[in-house]
């Protein structure tokens, strides 16, 4: 019988059908059907309600990077990442940030926006004042549909219209800015965008397809900046190599492009760690580093009259610690137990921290040593273990292969074999 992936009903299986009808599909072995059956620190109800067609869990390295005093506040920052050195790469910068109250960060809010996408009008510029006009109604009933938002001193607050050119002709694009306090904010946005859709079809006569919140969430920043002493770093050099590294960046946007990425390794694995919606935040950033029509590095990097280093960041940092996946994972709650952060707006501000700290390391590393140095030792331990090494030939293997700048699969084998039989040699 050929296989097929139609599986009528499929979501209607318990996990364990499901894995069996998906071990048959795949020929699965039995360790492979024993390891996704080991049920982890999520478990798999929770998982199963959390998404569909659910065959088992994922578990990812949980770590915390150290060292982080933020706002003169110190945190333990836990990070989830499957790539080697981020983690060391942060607590290292961290420990150089420290002085004078560590990094500062601010956010301009938990401030969301609705967009809601109105064609077939003749007169655009003319039906956006009408919707303007109607600004008291439309927030009115925005917030009609979230009393508890409200009363917490969230909610609409006000409305921006665009007219727009697209391959379709002009539109009018209602934007719903609304104050979503603790939550990512997404359901409260979508809920409040659907229902004054109509409205905003009676008032101008239009026609509404998009009522979707943006991640572009440009009312939702969060700004970072520190000063770190060139005494602290190697001195002036370092700091000159940091700043060309940056303006490197600042110049080109394939260089921008893994600046951002140096950044969102950072800010990421914090995200996963306390469970937010990571999809939401590299698409907020990417869409705030290309708002001038020109991709651009997300942090600034300059030297000081005193010939220190000063580095600042704004990027968009939609997180939540209501609703979503935050409040039902149970690994994501101990993570904000051990960072100790209250609100969603210090939990973007350490976000942004690290983003700037990991930022720092990455270009302090390239702009001296080159990054290989760090990455290799972890990564040839990765490539031991892969070739066989178990305990402490994990270590003699990736040292060999360090040394020998051969960090390669085939000499890895080749050395577990000969250590192995020199142990097995000394045991006789
Ligand atoms: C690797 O994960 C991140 C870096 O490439 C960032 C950068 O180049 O700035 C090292």
């Amino acid at each position: 019988m050929s296989k097929t992936s139609r599986i009528p009903g499929f979501y209607n299986l318990s996990i364990e059908e499901r894995l069996k009808k998906i071990a048959e599909y795949a020929e699965l072995n039995e360790n492979e059907i024993k390891l996704l059956q080991k049920e982890g620190n999520l478990d798999f109800k929770t998982a199963d309600l959390m998404i569909e067609n659910v065959i088992g869990t994922m578990a990812y390295p949980f770590a915390v990077a150290v060292n982080f005093l933020i706002n003169n506040r110190d945190y333990i920052v836990p990070m989830v990442i499957e790539e080697t050195s981020v983690v060391a790469a942060a607590s290292n910068a961290a420990k150089v940030m420290r002085r004078d109250g560590g990094i500062k960060a601010t956010t301009t809010g938990p401030v969301m926006i609705g967009q809601i996408q109105l064609v077939d009008v003749k007169d655009p510029w003319y039906t956006r004042m009408l919707i303007l006009e109607h600004k008291d109604e439309i927030l009115q009933l925005a917030n009609e549909q979230d009393p508890i938002l409200v009363k917490l001193g969230g909610g609409a607050k006000d409305i921006e219209v665009r007219v727009i050119d697209t391959p379709k002709g002009q539109m009018v694009i209602t934007h719903l800015i609304v104050d979503v306090r603790d939550a990512m904010g997404a359901n409260a946005v979508n809920t409040m965008s659907e229902k004054v859709a109509p409205l905003i079809e009676r008032i101008t006569g239009g026609r509404v397809y998009l009522r979707i919140i943006t991640n572009l969430a440009e009312k939702r920043l969060v700004r970072a900046w520190v000063k770190v002493y060139k005494e602290d770093i190697g001195g002036e050099e370092v700091v000159d190599g940091i700043v060309t590294a940056w303006a490197f960046a600042a110049g080109d946007p394939y260089r921008a492009a893994t600046h951002n990425k140096g950044i969102m390794n950072g800010v990421i694995a914090v995200a996963l760690a306390t469970a937010q919606d990571h999809r939401a935040l590299e698409a907020g950033a990417h869409a705030y580093a290309a708002r001038t029509g020109r991709y651009l590095p997300l942090s600034i990097w300059e030297k000081d009259k005193d010939g220190n280093l000063v580095g600042s960041l704004e990027m968009p940092m939609a997180v939540g610690l209501v609703g979503g996946a935050t409040k039902v994972h149970p690994l994501a709650k101990i993570a904000l137990k051990i960072l100790g952060v209250k609100t969603a707006s210090e939990l973007s501000e350490v976000m942004g921290a690290v983003g700037l700290a990991q930022n720092f390391a990455a270009l302090r590393a390239l702009a001296t040593e080159g990054i290989q140095k760090g990455h290799m030792r972890l990564h040839a331990r990765n490539i031991a273990v892969m070739a066989g090494a178990t305990g402490s030939l994990i270590e003699k293997v990736a040292e060999i292969m360090v040394r020998d700048n051969k960090i390669r699969y085939d000499y890895a084998r080749e050395l577990v074999e000969k250590l192995s039989k020199e142990g097995e040699a000394d045991k006789n």
